[in-house]
């Protein structure tokens, strides 16, 4: 594979990295792995789960999770375990080996200068801690944080410092240091005037230094003591401050002993601080800008869980919209969501000051789920009452669900929606095979429970006809496999049938021309393929049974949802009800 940092580590490096790596041992030192047969499995460390259907193959390098579709080589797994970059997975993997990793030197240069801004900062930290104990107006800013309930000890935890009265009392306690300067004028600590003077930024506020999540500081917040205006000063975007990626608290969310969970997503410094001094760990905040999309990546590789805690004014519920829409692509199984709004004129900082540190867990654990507030919110602005409003919500729905990424949930979404607008999850989606069964004289009153999850099925089969192309004689499959189903995949596995059928003879490499030369689109056969890669040869024709008979489900469904339809127009003749009823056995049957 080769990581984000593109190829600055030579490519082969990597593989001969790769190659010396042995991912089970890798896998082992931070996770128990059993043996079973061939591979190794285990309760998968990327979702949560109670059997095992985490895989790892010591033959191919790769593990596969497919529960959550996790997947990866070595490298891939300590980005994701251990929330490391490309790079020092890289290193980390190097190190076991005693290898060393050949340094691109304009990585090495981008990373001093990192190094030497970051420690220009840390010392302006440290300056601005240190007034916060002993400049002679320091009592200013002691009795503010005393107002606000601030304890020594979380000031010491964010370390929290105080910029005096004056326009260069960081200045001069760089004064000797050109390149310091520099360094500070560049993150905008220090600003130069048009005539050339220099003078802080920072004057007669309490500072909030910003952290990266390795504890180096990027940035500060600044805040009056006072009611004068602005009442926050950030500092200015630099290379090394990104208010689109960065987060306020998110060194100390990761530096507390338990592993952090859950991610509590609030608006303010001082939320963070208050939440953190109360006992309430693992909040973080925007810095003053609205939530991105990187922001909602970095905690997902941190945490499986996050609660975003707005207040309960106009403001709060288009952000809390907002971060719903950003949130949507990211909800893998294992992932999960939840909206805490709390009451009016209230933020966390206020709240958990008077209500206390369980009140404030509470809310937090009973946040409502994002699939409730999302229908919730959506049902409150299009009341479904008409089939039109129906119509009309289920078109504002859909694109949305559309962006989750395909599993359990996104199905369940589909189901839910189809339940508020009286429709079925196939009409929600918008599936053409549907669409034409519904007439338009409002036959939408109709409950049908869902078909199991079509959407990867009929690929996945075909996966394993390619891996194993004897799987079609030894499954039997002439045999259970019989009806017109419509299913993404569908024609593909189909065509693959036909040719067995025919020949059961032929090789997976003629499979493959085949379907070259009859035009198939194969990039979704391909991410299915590389589910299959790793399975054990002597689990593969269990898997394929299983696929045929979630396709036999799959097809069943949708004959009877035509008898269903039929029945509500017309009289079925015996035979069909026969039929209808039989189904209805089966199903409860398979649950
Ligand atoms: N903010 C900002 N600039 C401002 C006002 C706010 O950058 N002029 C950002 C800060 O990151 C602040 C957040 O928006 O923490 C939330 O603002 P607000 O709710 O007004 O402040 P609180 O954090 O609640 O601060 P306090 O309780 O001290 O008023
Ligand atoms: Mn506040």
């Amino acid at each position: 594979m080769s990581g984000p940092s593109g190829g600055r580590i030579p490519d082969s490096f990597i593989e001969a990295l790769l190659a010396k790596t042995d991912i089970v041992s890798v896998i082992q030192e931070s996770i128990k792995l059993k043996k079973n047969g061939a591979n190794y499995s285990a309760c998968c460390p990327f979702h949560h789960e109670k059997t095992p259907s985490f895989t790892v193959s010591q033959t191919k390098q790769f593990y596969h999770c497919f529960g959550c579709s996790a997947h990866g080589d070595a490298i891939r797994f300590l980005m994701d375990y251990q929330s490391l970059s490309f790079v020092d997975a890289v290193e980390q993997l190097a190190a076991r080996l005693g290898m060393s990793v050949p340094k691109d030197p304009v990585l090495v240069a981008k990373a001093q200068v990192k190094q030497s801004t970051t420690s220009v900062l840390k010392r302006s930290a440290d300056f601005y801690a240190d007034l916060l104990k002993n400049h002679i107006d320091a009592k200013l800013a002691h009795d503010y944080l005393k107002k606000r309930g601030l304890t020594g000890q979380v000031a010491k935890a964010f370390q929290l410092g105080f910029a005096p009265k004056g326009w260069d009392n960081l200045l001069s306690h760089f004064s000797k240091e050109a390149d310091a300067l520099k360094v500070l004028e560049e993150t905008g600590l220090i600003i130069r005037h048009k005539e050339g003077r220099l003078y802080d930024r920072f004057r007669e506020r309490i500072m909030f230094p910003i952290r990266d999540r390795k504890g180096d500081v990027i940035g500060f917040g600044a805040r009056v003591m006072d009611k004068s205006q602005p009442k926050y000063l950030n500092s200015p975007e630099s290379p090394i401050f990104q208010k689109s990626h960065c987060l306020y608290g998110i060194y100390e969310a990761l530096k507390t002993k338990q592993k952090w969970q859950t991610a509590i997503v609030v608006e303010g410094y001082m939320d963070v601080v208050a939440l953190s001094q109360m006992g309430v760990h693992g909040a973080v905040a925007t810095l003053g800008t609205a939530i991105t999309s990187h922001h909602l990546t970095t905690l997902f590789h941190l945490v499986d869980e996050i609660v975003f805690c707005f207040d309960g004014d106009k403001a709060g519920m288009g952000a809390a919209w907002k971060a719903l829409q950003l949130v949507l692509g990211l909800l893998q199984e294992g992932r999960k969501v939840s909206f805490v709004f709390l009451p009016q004129g209230e933020d966390p900082d206020s709240y958990v000051r008077q209500q206390g540190k369980e009140a404030f867990l509470g809310l937090v654990k009973n946040g409502t789920p994002l699939s409730e507030y999302f229908f919730a919110t959506l049902s409150e602005k299009i009341k479904p009452n008409s089939v039109d409003s129906r119509a009309h919500l289920a078109s504002i729905a859909r694109p949305l669900i559309e962006t989750i990424p395909p599993g359990i949930f996104k199905e369940m979404m589909y189901e839910q929606l189809a339940n508020i607008v009286s429709s079925t999850p196939q009409v929600v989606r918008g599936e053409k095979a549907f669409r034409s069964y519904y007439s338009p004289k409002g036959q939408t009153k109709l409950k049908v429970a869902p078909p199991p999850q079509p959407m990867e099925t009929a690929y996945i089969a075909s996966a394993l006809l390619l891996r194993e192309p004897n799987l079609y004689t030894s499954a039997n499959t002439q045999a259970t496999f019989n009806q017109e189903i419509k299913a993404p995949g569908m024609e593909l596995f189909y065509f693959l049938c036909t040719l067995l059928s025919s020949d059961p003879l032929l090789s997976s490499l003629q499979l493959r021309q085949k379907l070259l030369e009859n035009n198939f689109d194969v990039n979704r056969l391909k991410e299915c393929e590389n589910k299959v890669a790793i399975l054990p040869l002597d689990g593969l024709e269990a898997e394929f049974c299983g696929a045929l008979k979630r396709l036999e489900v799959i097809g069943r469904e949708q004959t009877m949802e035509k008898l269903i339809l039929k029945a509500k127009i017309s009289e079925l003749s015996e035979e069909e009800k026969k039929a209808l009823k039989e189904f209805l056995q089966f199903r409860e049957s398979i649950g």
